[in-house]
């Protein structure tokens, strides 16, 4: 199709984790709109390029193979894709602060500011401004102002698209949402703007998953989204610590409780903690909102949240040490999984960072294992790189190791021989089933001492 043809065109800003599969998705089911794809990060760019994407996420290679070339393109000219684009998504990274005002709460918003300048210095023409990215309430006013105030008489118009995928299930989220929610200014430019964002969306998403309100509130529904979710795994986390001291079976209640309609049995299942890039960050964001509007047990009621996971996370290692005779040390434990959650090798705030820097300074030899995540643990875990063993084959993990333990739920990890594993490990041979996904009586069985969370251990012994 000649430039001309195209009826938009569209382009984002960043091509992580969310601008990369949403917009793959917009330009696979509208072929009539150009959508180019713009990141600072030249690597990252080059391997949208290539086979082999930037991130892992089943089916997504299929969506940009269909539209790759055709009208979707990965670019690192930011200036000219600002310069031709009518509609600029802004999907960048909104970390949690680590310095000044409001540091280990408040979002980051550098990396937004940015864009929004740079979009008014190149800008030749109105045009309506997306946010894509996770953002404090009311930035999307601060961005206006600041786009707005340029000597070229050009108008931005805002709307807030908030992002509603979860990772490993990112293609699926995106063609086939629960909803879609498009926020904006409700003056007749503001109403045309986010009619205009519709549009982009009804191409097959049924209008009435298509939800439109106001700006702050579509801003504030993504951080209360977010934290809702959370709130869920806190709570049947914390319902785990108290199901191993009576005796009940936190499976059997989630199921129990999940029944009832008004619950609903999504979310329930406890784990390790929830890890991720976003939870945290957004629920943190929350808390400093409300701190600064003078809602401190708002804010605190939120901040709960958070600090249940990590007694979460803190839990399970005390769990492991105790068992382990109440010394890990020079021990070996395998970590089955690295990844925050299956099926994506994205680690931003796993657990398993936590729990190996824990079992680090009781000076255990931890080695890792992960599908996907390798690449990113060694990383994440770089000033540790000589004392931590990674390797790709869990048999080859588990050999001669006291302790296995199961920190992401991979679907691998549900068929591998544990006959096999038991007669390679040290005795008595430990399992620690971080995400309640193995047969804890066949385990039992085969020798193994089980440790699955929530649910009563089954030991060989008595317990020290
Ligand atoms: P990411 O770190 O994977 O991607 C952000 C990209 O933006 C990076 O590639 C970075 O290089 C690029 N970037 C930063 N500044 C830039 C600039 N000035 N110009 C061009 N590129 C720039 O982050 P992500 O996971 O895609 O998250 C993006 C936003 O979406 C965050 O606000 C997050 O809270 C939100 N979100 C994330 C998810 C998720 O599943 N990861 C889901 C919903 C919402
Ligand atoms: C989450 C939300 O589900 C998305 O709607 C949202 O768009 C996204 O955050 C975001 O804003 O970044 P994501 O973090 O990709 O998506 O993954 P989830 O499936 O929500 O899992 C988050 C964490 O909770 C994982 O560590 C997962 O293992 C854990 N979890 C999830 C549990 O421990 N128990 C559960 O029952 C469900």
């Amino acid at each position: 199709m000649s430039e001309e043809k195209f009826t938009k065109k569209i382009l984002c800003i960043g091509a992580g984790y969310v601008g990369g599969p949403t917009m793959a998705m917009i330009a696979a089911k509208c072929p009539q709109y150009k959508v180019t794809v713009v990141d600072i990060d030249e690597k990252k760019i080059a391997a949208w390029q290539t086979d082999e994407l930037p991130i892992y996420e089943p089916g997504l290679l299929d969506v940009v193979k269909q539209a790759r070339g055709r009208n979707l393109f990965f670019t690192t000219e930011l200036e000219k894709g600002i310069k031709e684009a009518d509609i600029i998504f802004v999907s960048v990274n909104t970390p949690t602060k680590t310095f000044g005002e409001g540091a280990g709460k408040s979002a980051d918003l550098q990396y937004w500011e940015k864009c929004a300048r740079d979009i008014r210095s190149a800008a030749e023409s109105d045009k309506i401004v997306v946010e894509k990215s996770t953002l404090p309430v009311k930035t999307a006013i601060a961005m206006e102002r600041i786009l707005n105030e340029n000597d070229k008489g050009l108008h931005f118009e805002i709307v807030s698209n908030p992002e509603f995928l979860a990772e490993g299930s990112a293609i699926r989220d995106l063609e086939n949402p629960d909803r879609v929610l498009i926020g904006s200014k409700e003056t007749e430019s503001g109403l045309k703007a986010r009619e205009e964002i519709v549009e982009i969306f009804a191409n097959w998403i049924p209008r009435d998953r298509l939800i439109t309100s106001n700006l702050m509130s579509a801003e504030l529904s993504k951080l209360v989204a977010n934290s809702f979710l959370a709130q869920r795994i806190s709570s049947i986390n914390s319902i785990s610590a108290l199901c191993e001291i009576v005796d009940a079976d936190v499976t059997e209640v989630a199921n129990a409780i999940g029944k009832d309609s008004r619950i609903g049995n999504k979310f329930l299942n406890a784990s390790v903690g929830f890890g991720g890039s976003c939870f945290k960050k957004d629920i943190l964001n929350l808390v400093y909102l409300c701190e600064t509007l003078g809602l401190y047990e708002v804010a605190s009621y939120w901040e709960s949240i958070v600090k249940m996971n990590e007694y979460q996370e803190n839990r399970f290692v005390k769990t492991i040490t105790q068992a382990l005779f109440n010394t890990v040390t020079n021990k070996r434990i395998a970590l089955f999984g690295f990844a925050f959650k299956a099926n994506t090798s994205d680690t931003r705030e796993s657990p398993a960072f936590y729990i190996t820097k824990k079992l680090m300074e009781e000076r255990a030899k931890v080695v890792i294992t992960d599908p996907k995540a390798l690449a990113n643990a060694k990383r994440d875990l770089a000033g540790y790189n000589d004392a931590i063993e990674y390797v790709e084959d869990p048999y080859e993990a588990a050999d001669k190791s006291h302790a296995v333990a199961i920190i992401t739920e991979w679907d691998l990890y549900k068929t591998l021989d544990y006959e096999r594993i038991y007669k390679q490990m040290e005795k008595p041979a430990f399992i620690f089933d971080g995400r309640n996904i193995l047969d804890h009586q066949k385990l039992f069985e085969i020798g193994f001492n089980v440790y699955p969370l929530g649910k009563p251990h089954l030991i060989h012994f008595k317990e020290v």
